[in-house]
């Protein structure tokens, strides 16, 4: 989008619902991103969350009426709807979705929505029989046939005590979606990319597995990077807490045979397949359809006998058509070396390595700091959040895979 190299400039609709709340953080999550952000009230939404508030966190006068002489004096509403490079209406209820899908103007805001040719964005919140009426279903359809963007809404508690889809997306999500769309050339458009996260486990019993630390996130950040960067995305996942980034489709899986199955199945639909999943090498050679008694071992001393996995990103390099294939590689010495091996070994197009010796990056941590190898050359991501790692890693995987196409 050409800003004429001006800051991002969102007008934010806040409508009237218990999420509203959370508007003053998306503002500060938008501001930190570099936007100019002016808010504009619903007359419900001022029952939620206070002006005052708003205009300190924004430094932005916030808007709450279309017959507001010394606002419209400062500022006509046309010339609002001029000003803004993207309207993000965070929450937006059942009511406001209505209205919008309706193409009423019946107050500022949605006078705003008609007026103005910028992107729209709305994150909806409300309660999940709301969400599931066929009414509100309607709308969004026809929202999204009108060219808005729909961000959300996540399943989970919600405010009423009710659990189910209906909860506005948390507001760092939000700014990220909107800055991602605004910002970054589409460089994945239309295409598929399939991803594993995550653990594996692989069950001696009922009750006993043998697994590893992997929380997801770092696969969870690059399904939810190259969703943003434009492409359709499936997300293959082992046992996490994680929720599914929004846009994403999620296939959940426990064993590394399951992993396997699930992710065999969808390659050859597939351009580009990435495994970051920490998957377990070896099962035990045996399941105990019972939970082992501590009597039934002979000794102190447990042994186990041990069976190998089958390596699902290896076999991917003979799945027909095949796609552009991306490794991970968790190393705790001579990290490059060996992933540059691990490349050759599994056949790969590009690997990713990360040194999981040190314990403020790789499993479990909020950063890492990676080396991307491939055929051409390496490129050393230095310690950041997972999540931009991961558009970095989205960006460079997105070159090097047209590269490939047009090769
Ligand atoms: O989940 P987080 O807490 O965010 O942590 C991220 C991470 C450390 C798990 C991630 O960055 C990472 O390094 N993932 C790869 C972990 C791993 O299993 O590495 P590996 O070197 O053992 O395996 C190499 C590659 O083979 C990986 O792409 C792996 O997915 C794949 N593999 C391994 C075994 C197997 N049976 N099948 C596979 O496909």
């Amino acid at each position: 989008m050409d800003t004429d190299n001006h800051a991002l400039r969102i007008l934010l609709g806040i409508s009237g619902g218990i999420a509203a709340y959370k508007a003053p953080a998306l503002v500060r999550h938008l501001l930190v991103r570099n936007a100019e952000v002016v808010p504009v009230l619903t007359p419900n939404a001022v029952r939620f969350v206070s002006p005052t508030a708003l205009q300190a966190v924004a430094g932005q006068r916030p808007r709450t009426d279309l017959w507001d002489d010394d606002a419209e004096a400062a500022m006509g509403h046309i010339e609002l709807a001029r000003w803004a490079d993207a309207v993000v209406i965070a929450p937006a209820t059942a009511n406001l979705m209505a209205r919008l899908a309706a193409g009423m103007a019946d107050d500022l805001l949605t006078t705003l929505c008609l007026a103005t040719t910028a992107p729209i964005f709305v994150a909806p919140a409300m309660n999940a029989r709301m969400w599931e009426h066929a009414a509100t279903q309607r709308n969004l359809h026809r929202l999204r046939a009108d060219g808005v963007t729909v961000l959300g809404p996540a399943d989970g508690e919600q405010a009423c005590g009710e659990f189910g889809p209906g909860r506005m997306l948390e507001p760092e999500e939000i700014a990220d979606a909107v800055i991602a769309r605004l910002a970054t050339p589409r460089s994945l458009a239309g295409v598929r990319v399939l991803v594993t996260a995550g653990p594996t486990r692989e069950f001696l019993d009922p009750v006993r597995f043998i697994s590893n630390r992997s929380s997801g996130r770092q696969g969870f950040a690059f399904a939810q990077a190259a969703h943003h960067a434009g492409a359709e995305v499936t997300l293959v996942s082992g046992p996490v807490h994680l929720s599914t980034p929004a846009g994403v489709d999620r296939v959940d899986v426990v064993s590394a045979q399951q992993m396997k199955d699930a992710v065999i199945g969808r390659a050859a639909e597939s351009d580009i397949f990435v495994s970051v999943a920490a998957v377990a090498d070896y099962r035990p050679h045996q399941f105990h359809e019972q939970k082992l008694k501590k009597s039934q071992q002979p000794s102190d001393e447990f042994r186990m006998a041990l069976k190998e996995n089958e390596d699902i990103v290896g076999s991917i390099a003979d799945v027909v058509p095949r796609p552009f294939v991306v490794g991970f590689a968790a190393e705790t010495e001579n990290a490059l070396d060996y992933a540059r091996q691990k490349r050759e070994r599994k056949r790969l197009d590009a690997i990713v390595v990360n040194d999981v010796s040190d314990p403020e990056i790789g499993f479990d941590s909020v950063d890492n700091a990676v080396t991307l190898i491939h055929a051409g050359g390496e490129v050393a991501l230095g310690k950041m959040a997972k999540r931009a790692i991961a558009q970095r890693l989205v960006s460079e995987i997105a070159t090097l895979y047209a590269a490939r196409a047009d090769g």
